[in-house]
């Protein structure tokens, strides 16, 4: 029964949000409040000599560094906390000694009484620093490249690789090889991150504005030595992530420690360029793509090669080849990951964590192999399709070559059109462009669990350990609730955002909607079925007797299907026994990795833009995106996270990029002010198309996700798009002014 599910059901939080009574992290007030700001270091390496004493200052509580701040407890790791194990973000912990490894890495804390005086005090301590030799660039350290064994924190291999690449290559048809560079990106989230941290005795209470309140528990417990039972947190709202936030940074356990050393709750929040030092970024990158193909256009190899910056400190890259390795069928493939150490703190995930900037490379490289082929690139695609995975197993569900043709007919794609330069509009020289989309449909998080309680008034509540980052979860969760338990939405509230409640996983990868369903779900399910066992057990009810697999349950009343009239409301069976509320829990484990199907959201971008060759100016005309992301909780949701994907892969596409100025090992733009983002005069008409599968593998209602997926393959489809405007083929995002126009030496 779904009568919320896949209803365009508004945001049950927008009222709260737009009227202002929704509380984010920063916003948290509590008695007795004291302020802490960072202090990052301004060399990108060697060691803190000294602190020039701080001169009076009012209202001072404690200037915290390597000196006085005490040791933390456990050891710091990579990733495990977002798949369940105790770790922090990086395997790296501040201010333990005087070693700096790079620009912003925090080397005092102070904690003031005021937020303004604390301020004051962090921008007049003087740190001395003997500075050493840094390497930023991936030019600085080229020759110190290394192949990564492992990814993401030891979750993926390194390298991957079936058939025998080199032979096929050297046998193909038609050969391409392609390199790729990618500037570094930042996050930009809204609401820069944040945490408060207020001690009651030994049991400490975190706020913080996180992908995974759960992970942050397992976090500052593991690193302080404390009980998980004596680390709550709580995040009400979280004003955007995209990846900033799902692994937890030093600063969470940083303002419990400064709590705790002043005796005093402490809020601690980035200033916005801390947000470009202190809480990940996407590393800068190059690609290689080698791919051979038959005349007809069938891929015969395809070597896919990344090398990137990491941190002195953790093997992390955003993993390039998940996708590539299995979008098309090809019976040779190499994926490789290299990488450099750098001065840099460790990269993160971002939107679309590798498959953003692999979907450029490879979506660029076949429609290059389009052109050099003279094939329609829908239609090269097309060709291409697989059924299988990489290890040859069936998907478990498809759909890519149904979002190719609805998404070519809703555009109007014309394949008659594929000569560049060959349309104007004045001094507008107009392209279109597509790629395929694709976007890993993860297992790896644990047991996730969910509790769903009924009361006597017939309202429901059902709850999980998650926040609401702005996805629309906590709406989402309330229409599985509300029909798994067979309640009116208007009765339903999901309550979530502490980790008093069953835990969940970090919401990653974007496998919220389906990790959280299954388990809301169960929960919900688990609960109907109680009260329907009770039900046909009382001599009492209506449906006394019956088989309790014929009983349903429809807007809070339990009715014999069939016999509808026979039946009883929820709140009538409870006050008869005198139940003022009732509640089970439920739990989902997803399928194991082994599991013999492949799992990838597919979909399929186009792009029109317009080039004034004589400026460089692209401005993107419309794009349009069509996607098979299985079950749709909420299509307006949907929508508008896909939507959103879309025009942030705009932004990766033209505007978005930072580099390290390597003299002194600092982001070039170190600061929101200086990093372009799209505006509203930037978006074009952006369109949503959905083609509906049916995925009985993927969780228990066949959720793909729709978080990441609507990003990847945008650039590659602008980018095809300004070839096919201007004849000029950029292999580097983001594609600036000077990329696309025509050289001087071309004016007439
Ligand atoms: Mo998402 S970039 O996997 O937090």
């Amino acid at each position: 029964m779904t009568s919320a599910i896949g209803k365009p059901v508004s945001r049950v939080d927008g009222p709260a949000k737009v009227t202002g009574a929704a509380r984010y992290t920063a916003e948290i007030v509590v008695p007795d409040l004291a302020y802490a700001v960072l202090v990052g270091a301004t060399v990108p390496s060697g060691r803190v000599v000294g602190f020039e004493p701080l001169g009076p200052t009012d209202g001072l509580l404690a200037v915290l560094t390597h000196e006085n701040l005490g040791k933390i407890v456990g050891r710091p790791q990579l990733l495990p906390s977002l798949v369940g194990g105790p770790a922090p973000g990086a395997s790296f912990f501040p201010m333990q000694d005087d070693q700096v490894h790079y620009f912003g890495q925090p080397v005092a804390l102070v904690v003031a009484d005021s937020h303004e005086r604390a301020q004051h005090a962090a921008a007049s301590l003087r740190v001395r620093y003997e500075r050493t030799a840094s390497t930023t660039t991936i030019d600085e350290g080229r020759d110190q490249a290394f192949e990564a064994e492992r990814l993401f924190g030891g979750l993926m291999p390194g390298r991957t690789e079936r058939g025998d690449v080199d032979a096929a290559l050297a046998d193909a048809e038609v050969r391409l090889d392609l390199q790729f560079r990618f500037a570094a990106n930042h996050h930009n989230a809204l609401e820069p991150t944040a945490a408060t941290a207020v001690w009651d005795g030994d049991q400490v209470t975190i706020y913080d504005s996180t992908q995974g309140i759960r992970a942050s528990q397992l976090t500052v417990s593991h690193l302080l030595g404390l009980p998980l039972a004596n680390v709550r947190v709580i995040a009400n709202f979280v004003g955007g992530g995209f990846g900033a936030k799902a692994m937890i940074w030093p600063h969470v356990t940083l303002s419990a420690m400064a709590a705790r050393h002043v005796g005093r709750p402490v809020k601690l929040v980035l200033t916005r360029p801390q947000t470009y030092t202190s809480n990940g970024h996407r590393e800068e990158q190059e690609q290689t793509v080698s791919l051979g193909a038959t005349r007809d256009g069938r891929l015969t190899a395809l070597d896919h090669r990344k090398l990137s910056i990491t941190s002195p400190f953790d093997e992390w890259a955003e993993p390039a080849t998940g996708v590539s390795s299995q979008l098309y069928k090809c019976p040779n493939f190499r994926g490789v990951h290299r990488m450099i150490r750098g001065n840099t703190l460790t990269p993160t995930f971002m939107r679309g964590p590798g498959e953003s900037t692999a979907s450029f490379a490879l979506e660029t490289a076949m429609d290059e192999l389009a052109v050099e082929l003279g094939v329609d690139p829908v239609e090269l695609r097309l060709r291409n399709h697989t059924d299988v995975d990489d290890r040859g197993n069936p998907w478990s569900s498809d759909g890519l070559p149904e979002c190719l043709r609805l998404g070519a007919e809703k555009f109007g794609w014309d394949a008659t059109s594929r000569v560049p330069r060959s349309r104007r509009d004045g001094n507008w020289l107009i392209g279109t462009g597509m790629a395929s989309a694709a976007y890993p449909v993860p297992l790896f998080m644990p047991t996730q669990r969910a509790r769903a309680r009924l009361y006597a008034d017939g309202s429901a509540v059902v709850e999980a350990g998650t926040q609401e980052f702005g996805t629309g979860v906590l709406t989402a969760m309330t229409q599985v609730g509300a029909d798994a338990l067979g309640v009116p939405l208007a009765d339903t509230r999901f309550h979530g955002g502490s980790t008093d409640l069953p835990n969940v996983s970090s919401a990653v990868g974007s496998a919220g909607a389906g990790m959280i369903s299954a388990a809301v779900h169960d929960a919900a399910t688990n609960l109907r079925r109680q009260l329907i066992e009770l039900a046909v057990a009382d001599e009492a009810s209506p449906l006394h007797g019956a088989d309790p697999a014929d009983v349903e349950a429809v807007a809070g009343r339990m009715q014999l299907r069939g016999d509808t009239a026979k039946g009883e409301h929820y709140g009538d069976l409870m006050q008869r026994h005198r139940l003022s509320e009732v509640e089970a829990l439920g739990s989902w484990t997803p399928p194991p990795l082994d599991t013999p199907h492949g799992l990838l959201t597919f979909g399929a971008q186009f792009a029109e833009v317009a080039v004034d060759p004589d400026l460089g100016l692209v401005r993107v005309r419309r794009l349009l995106g069509a996607f098979a992301p299985g079950r749709v909780l909420n299509p307006k949701l949907a929508r508008s996270q896909l939507m959103g994907g879309i025009l942030w892969g705009l932004g990766q596409a033209l505007l978005e990029g930072n580099r390290m100025d390597p003299r002194y090992g600092r982001w070039g733009a170190g600061n929101l002010g200086e990093y372009l983002v799209p505006v509203n005069a930037d978006a074009p008409d952006v369109q949503v198309e959905f083609v509906s599968v049916a995925d009985d593998v993927a969780n228990t209602l066949g959720v793909k996700g729709v978080g990441e997926v609507g990003q990847v393959g945008v650039a590659a489809a602008i980018g095809n798009a300004v070839f096919n405007a201007t004849g000029r083929r950029v292999r580097e995002l983001p594609i600036s002014a000077e990329l696309v126009m025509d050289p001087v030496d071309s004016w007439a």
